[in-house]
């Protein structure tokens, strides 16, 4: 199993490259296949997530041709099964995105239910609503959703919950439907308006998108098409609270800064300097930073995606600070692992009370999500000492190449998989 091993203490210093967003990657992937066509991919995260997703539209027959490291080719032309295997659901619940796909091209899917994860119990009951109002039938047998139509007619859907993916796996079933689908209450993440492009990229007419009522003129079929995956917000906030974190000074490069604003309003209220330019962000971290309350909401609020992330910063700041995770119901378990590098946080609820603490000391910990994962290297980048991360299969889950960026910025960290490996990085040097 592989480790981080992180000696911390320097700050981070020079320039980062965002990689494509892992989640406007996996429901394009899911989409792709609705296409009889060839579509080519552009800015794809090469992170294990969107290659589980991969290889498991390759397993229903579709035809994958990998250009390179951030480039694909998609042909759903050769698809020969509407079922797909729970090993790759296993894995990532988001393949829970070719159900809209598979439906929305062939009437039917059958996909087994994902279950729930390390931050609670996630519900897709929204998404199945969705579904039956475009007339399918719905039912869960052995593990397994089934949904089938003679054909679905569209239909005005209000959603109990703001939810990206409902939002999503409603829009690419209803984007094949006869007539006009809306989705009123719709999530309106940057990553919804991405793969609302590139749905109608493909011939779809999709149109409000990013905001709360997204109408959807049914077609008939979709056409081949090239397309770019938008920047990681999340990715790129990371790095900027990891330049937070370790008073450093660096500039986050290929991301939209528009889709960065609660994180660099939360940034500057704490006393960091934020530059926005064209495709890229500068974030210097000169002093001590100082306390905020923070609540997670969908988007255009604060990302509950970077929730974790933030708390380790303002473990670190002065004062008392409060964050309240409003989305997921389990967000918290990281807490206790970064208590053992001497935070001070009180978790009640769905609320963390955090009384800053002047710096953090290095320890073993164990990365309990993906996002916690993010946020324990963090911990470990600001912490004095050698700070072991295990567990890190979270993190690749998500992250493209997490060590090597932030070996980039001056950060000494190295992937290792055996004491033998963590102890020599003990004594000695990153090589
Ligand atoms: C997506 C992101 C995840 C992010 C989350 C919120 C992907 C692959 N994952 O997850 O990284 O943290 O958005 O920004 O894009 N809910 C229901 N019923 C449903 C669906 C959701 O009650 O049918 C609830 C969830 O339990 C949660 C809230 O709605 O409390 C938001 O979830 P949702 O936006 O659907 O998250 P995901 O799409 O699963």
């Amino acid at each position: 199993m592989n480790q981080y091993v992180i000696r911390g203490g320097n700050p981070l210093a020079g320039e980062v490259e965002i990689a494509g967003a892992k989640n406007a990657a996996l429901p394009i992937i899911s989409a792709a296949i609705m296409a009889d066509q060839c579509v080519t991919l552009e800015n794809l995260p090469d992170v294990n997530d969107v290659n589980v997703l991969l290889e498991s539209i390759a397993g229903i027959g579709a035809h994958v041709d990998r250009i390179d490291r951030h480039t694909v080719k998609i042909n759903g032309s050769t698809i020969h099964d509407c079922c797909v295997e729970y090993e790759y659901i296993k894995k990532i619940r988001a393949s829970y995105y070719l159900l809209g796909a598979l439906l929305g091209k062939y009437n039917s899917a059958n996909v087994p239910l994902p279950g729930g994860c390390n931050i609670g119990s996630r519900p897709i009951d929204q998404h199945l609503k969705g579904f039956r109002a475009l007339g399918c039938d719905v039912k869960i047998e052995h593990g397994t959703i089934m949904a089938s139509c003679d054909y679905m007619r569209g239909t005005s859907i209000f959603l109990d919950k703001v939810s990206v993916g409902a939002t999503i796996n409603i829009m690419m079933a209803a984007s094949r439907a006869v007539g006009r689908t809306t989705i009123e209450n719709a999530a309106k993440e940057p990553h919804v308006v991405d793969v609302a492009n590139f749905l109608n990229s493909m011939g779809a007419d999709i149109r409000g998108a990013g905001t709360s009522r997204i109408k959807i003129n049914g077609v008939t079929s979709f056409h081949g098409c090239s397309y770019t995956i938008v920047p990681d917000m999340i990715e790129a906030g990371t790095f900027m609270m990891a330049a937070a974190a370790t008073k450093g000074d660096i500039i986050v490069k290929n991301v939209i800064p528009k889709h960065l604003e609660a994180i660099s309003a939360k940034l500057l209220e704490i006393g960091c300097e934020v530059e926005e330019f064209d495709a890229s962000v500068r974030v210097v971290a000169a002093r001590r930073l100082q306390r905020t309350h923070v609540t997670t909401q969908p988007y255009p609020g604060f990302p509950t995606d970077m929730q974790p992330q933030m708390t380790v910063v303002l473990a670190l700041a002065q004062g008392t600070s409060i964050v309240t995770e409003s989305i997921f119901e389990n967000r918290f378990k990281y807490v206790d692992e970064l208590a053992r590098m001497g935070a001070n946080i009180k978790v009640d609820s769905h609320t963390a009370i955090i009384d800053g603490v002047p710096s953090l000391t290095s320890a073993r910990v164990s990365s309990p999500d993906l996002r916690a994962g993010a946020a324990l290297v963090i911990a470990g980048l600001s912490a004095e000492g050698v700070t072991v991360i295990d567990d890190i299969v979270y993190i690749l889950r998500g992250y493209e190449d997490f060590d090597g960026k932030l070996r980039s910025l001056g950060a000494e960290i190295k992937t290792v998989s055996s004491e033998r490996e963590v102890e020599k990085f003990r004594l000695g040097g990153v090589s």
